[in-house]
Parts: C-alpha cells; sequence; structure tokens
C-alpha cells in the first residue's frame, strides 16, 4: 500500500501546506540501490574528551567506509558524523559532547547519520556509568530532533576492530530505518578475516529464513542472496507456489515445511545436509488478534507456536546435531509490541517479548559453545500485506509516530538481518534492534 501522504509532502505545494498546518514532514528515505550503494558525502569525525581506543585506530576505521573524512569541520556539510565518547568517564566530561555536536547537528545532510561511539557501562564505577548511560538519552533525544531523514544511533565499543561491520552498515543508506537504537559491540568472536568484498559480505555462506513465501521474509531471503548467500527459503506448503517463485528469483532453494512440525529441525537438517548451515533466519509468525477476554486457546495456541516455540525448538535442534556451523549466524523476529504491548495482541506479544528472552539468554553460551552468535531484529511499522490490512486510522497512526514520521519498507527489515548474519559481525551478540524509524511505542 503504498503512502500517498508521503508523496504528498514530497512536492511543493504538498510540503508548504503540511508545514503550514503543522503536520508531520517525513523525508523519502535513502535507501541501498546498485547505482547508488553508499552515501555520497563527508564524513566529519569527532572526539569528546580522550578516546578509549585511540583515536588515530578509530579514523583509520572509518577510512574504511566508503565516506570521505572531512578535514575542516567549519566549512563541509556531512553526510555523517562520528563522536568518539568512549572515554567519557564523569559527567562532567558530558559537557565535551555537547561542545562537539552542537556546532555541528545543523549542517548534517538531509539522510544524514550521527553515530555516537560510547562505552560499556560500567558496573562498578558509578561516575562512569552516569556518564555514559547519559549518552543513551542524549543520542535517543537527538534521533527525534534530527528530522529530514536523519538518523541517532548509539554505538558501545569494546573492542573498535570489532565494530567494523556495524559502523559500515549504520553509515549507508542500508540503514535507512534503525535510529535511537543503542548498540553494544564485544570482542570479534572469532579471528574473522574481514570478507575480501564488502558488497557480498555473505559470500560462500548458506541461509536459511522462515516464513519467506512473501513479505519480509521475501526481503529477507533477497537482500542475503543480493549479499552472496546461498539461500534456502522455507514456508508453508501451502504456499509452495510463492516459495517456488521467490526461490527461483534468487537463485535458491525452496524447503516447503511447516516450522511448527516436531520434526521440523531434523527435515531441516537433512535438506542442508552435508554443508550445514551459516545464517538460521526465523521470520515465520502469525497474528490472531482478540483481546483477552475474548480470545480462546485457539488463538492463543497456534501464535505461541509458531512464533516462539518452534523458534526455540530447531535453534535448538540445529545447534545440538551440529548443522550450524561455527561462526554461524541466527536471527529471530521480535516485534516493537514485544516490548510496548498491544491491545488485542496478548498471545503475539508474549510471543515477541519470549523472542527477545531467548535471544538474550541464549547468545552467551551458545558463542561459548558452538561459535554462534544470536540476535534479534525488532521491526516496528512495515509497509506489508499485514500492515495494509489495518484500519485506515491506525493505520496513519502506526506510520506517522516513529522519528522518520514513515512506515519502514520489508527491506529495511532486510538490510538489518544481513548486517547481523556478516561473518564480520561476530562481536554483535545478544542484542535486540529495532527497525522501527524509532517508533514511539514502548521507546
Ligand atoms: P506475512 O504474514 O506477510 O509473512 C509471514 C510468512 O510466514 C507467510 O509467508 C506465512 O505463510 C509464513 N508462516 C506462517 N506460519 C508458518 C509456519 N508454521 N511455518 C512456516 N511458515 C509460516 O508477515 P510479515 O509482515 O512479512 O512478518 C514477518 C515477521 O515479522 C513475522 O514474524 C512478524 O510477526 C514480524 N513483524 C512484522 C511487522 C510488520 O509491520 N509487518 C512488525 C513487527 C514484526
Amino acid at each position: 500500500m503504498a503512502d500517498r501522504y508521503l508523496n504528498f509532502t514530497g512536492t511543493a505545494p504538498g510540503r508548504f501546506l503540511t508545514r503550514r498546518l503543522g503536520l508531520p514532514q517525513p523525508s523519502a528515505l535513502r535507501r541501498w540501490t546498485p547505482e547508488k550503494p553508499s552515501l555520497e558525502g563527508e564524513l566529519l569525525h569527532l572526539t569528546a574528551g580522550d578516546s578509549l581506543h585511540g583515536s588515530s585506530s578509530v579514523r583509520q576505521l572509518l577510512t574504511r567506509t566508503n565516506l570521505t573524512l572531512a578535514t575542516d569541520a567549519s566549512t563541509s556539510r556531512p553526510v555523517a558524523v562520528v563522536l568518539d565518547a568512549t572515554g567519557i568517564s564523569d559527567t562532567p566530561g558530558l559537557a565535551q559532547v555537547h561542545a562537539a555536536l552542537h556546532p555541528v547537528v545543523r549542517s548534517v545532510a538531509e539522510n544524514g547519520r550521527v553515530v555516537v561511539l560510547g562505552a560499556p557501562v560500567s558496573p562498578s564505577d558509578h561516575h562512569q556509568a552516569a556518564a555514559q548511560q547519559a549518552l543513551e538519552g542524549f543520542v535517543r533525544s537527538l534521533g527525534k530532533e534530527l528530522g529530514r531523514g536523519r538518523t541517532a544511533t548509539l554505538v558501545r565499543v569494546r573492542s573498535a576492530g570489532a565494530a567494523e561491520s556495524t559502523l559500515r552498515f549504520l553509515l549507508s543508506p542500508r540503514s535507512a530505518y534503525v535510529s535511537g537504537q543503542v548498540i553494544e559491540v564485544g570482542e570479534a568472536s572469532e579471528p574473522e578475516q574481514p570478507p575480501v568484498d564488502w558488497d557480498r559480505p555473505l559470500a560462500g555462506r548458506t541461509a536459511l529464513v522462515t516464513g519467506a513465501a512473501r513479505g519480509i521474509g521475501e526481503a529477507v531471503a533477497s537482500v542475503l542472496a543480493r549479499d552472496g548467500a546461498r539461500v534456502v527459503v522455507l514456508d508453508v506448503p501451502s504456499a509452495q507456489g510463492d516459495l517456488v517463485r521467490v526461490a527461483d528469483r534468487i537463485g535458491g532453494t525452496a524447503l516447503p515445511l511447516d516450522i511448527t512440525a516436531d520434526d521440523a529441525g531434523e527435515r531441516i537438517a537433512s535438506a542442508l545436509a552435508p554443508g550445514g548451515l551459516d545464517i538460521l533466519v526465523h521470520n515465520a509468525g502469525i497474528t490472531r488478534d482478540r483481546k483477552l477476554a475474548n480470545m480462546a486457546a485457539d488463538r492463543w495456541d497456534p501464535v505461541l507456536d509458531v512464533n516462539l516455540t518452534s523458534v526455540l525448538r530447531t535453534t535448538d535442534a540445529l545447534l545440538k546435531s551440529g548443522t550450524l556451523n561455527r561462526g554461524g549466524r541466527v536471527v529471530a523476529t521480535a516485534s516493537i509490541a514485544g516490548i510496548a504491548g498491544n491491545v488485542g495482541q496478548t498471545n503475539y506479544a508474549a510471543s515477541k517479548a519470549g523472542i527477545i528472552g531467548l535471544v538474550r539468554s541464549l547468545a552467551p553460551g551458545a558463542l561459548a559453545e558452538y561459535g554462534v552468535t544470536v540476535n534479534a531484529v525488532a521491526p516496528g511499522f512495515i509497509e506489508t500485506k499485514m500492515t495494509a490490512a489495518v484500519p485506515l486510522f491506525i493505520r496513519e497512526a502506526g506510520r506517522r509516530m516513529n522519528s522518520l514520521a514513515q512506515g519502514g519498507l520489508p527491506v529495511d527489515v532486510a538490510e538489518t538481518t544481513a548486517w547481523l548474519a556478516a561473518g564480520a559481525s561476530g562481536g554483535v551478540n545478544g542484542q535486540v534492534i529495532r527497525v522501527c524509524g524509532q517508533s514511539l511505542l514502548g521507546s
């Protein structure tokens, strides 16, 4: 369903009228295209206090993105600003964050990025913890202020070397609908060789995407294939026609299977033998909305089974059987409903909150025992058949109630999944990344 309001505000009269009426001003987001795969412009690298990682090594890291480093803050109109605040260890130091960004924030280009690098919050030094936690409120507020398709993100960096894939993602059009997020990057889980070709970071990897016959799952499968992965797409047997079409289009393989089947794990394992699996994307999901008072068990059970229990069952089976190779990546699909709750969705929100619990609990052990990272994406309002069916007024509210004043596209969730799935993203583990344009819900 086209966002007619976004199209209207993109015209001169539309912009004039909606400004005069004080209505939301969404900017058309700049997403990845083969012709324009990078944000074009200068990157301004600023440091507040002393960098924990050394200014020159952060600078070197930034030179590896596709952006040109600005040499003079006063003259440039940067498309991205990276503020290294890793060394801020007390609250007086926060004045340097203000001093660094206050003069430049106005000049950040449309669809630009502000990325603040922070340090892990100390459990033992409450002055450092106060200062570093302060950055979270700062970045989330900045995300709400920026407008014009610009985003703000805080990346808590333990090891600068492990942050490259995350910075490349955030400083690219691939992260268009990710804003107001806090992302923790730990040590790289394995001594990764950086992929030779950053345009195909998944080359040589095998991926399985559930619920891939349409919607977000189809977009995930396409983006993983674009990035070089060999993709197996899975969906219910009744969706086989669409599934085969997706598989053919992306040069992948179709696996018609109900993910709630008791033996789904074994059947996936045998379909992927002998090479195994590197990327497991749990995307299949259903809704059966009713208020709890009206919700019979036949609406509760399938939602919990598809969205949560089958995710637990297949993940356990594929880890234990060794189907998930070392260096593997599991990306599960939560939802902002699992964070904020939603009327009529006690079943759905329970299942999606359960995904968050699963991810946070399993991540450290899966990495230690199997060398596999486990993360979640939590989509906000994404333009799909599911949300097109929502009544007009609620749909409009859902679309606009975020810092970018528009719904996301399936490709936005797909790009985020592809970043988490990359071999070079081994330092990102146990994270729940909202792809929601910084939705007001649950923020
Ligand atoms: P969709 O309904 O368009 O696609 C879901 C796919 O999962 C369908 O192809 C369906 O056949 C498949 N599926 C359902 N049950 C299955 C089963 N038992 N075994 C195998 N496949 C099964 O949904 P959409 O919008 O693409 O959502 C994808 C995921 O994103 C879901 O987990 C959903 O909960 C989540 N999500 C979507 C949001 C949105 O705004 N569209 C917002 C937040 C989360």
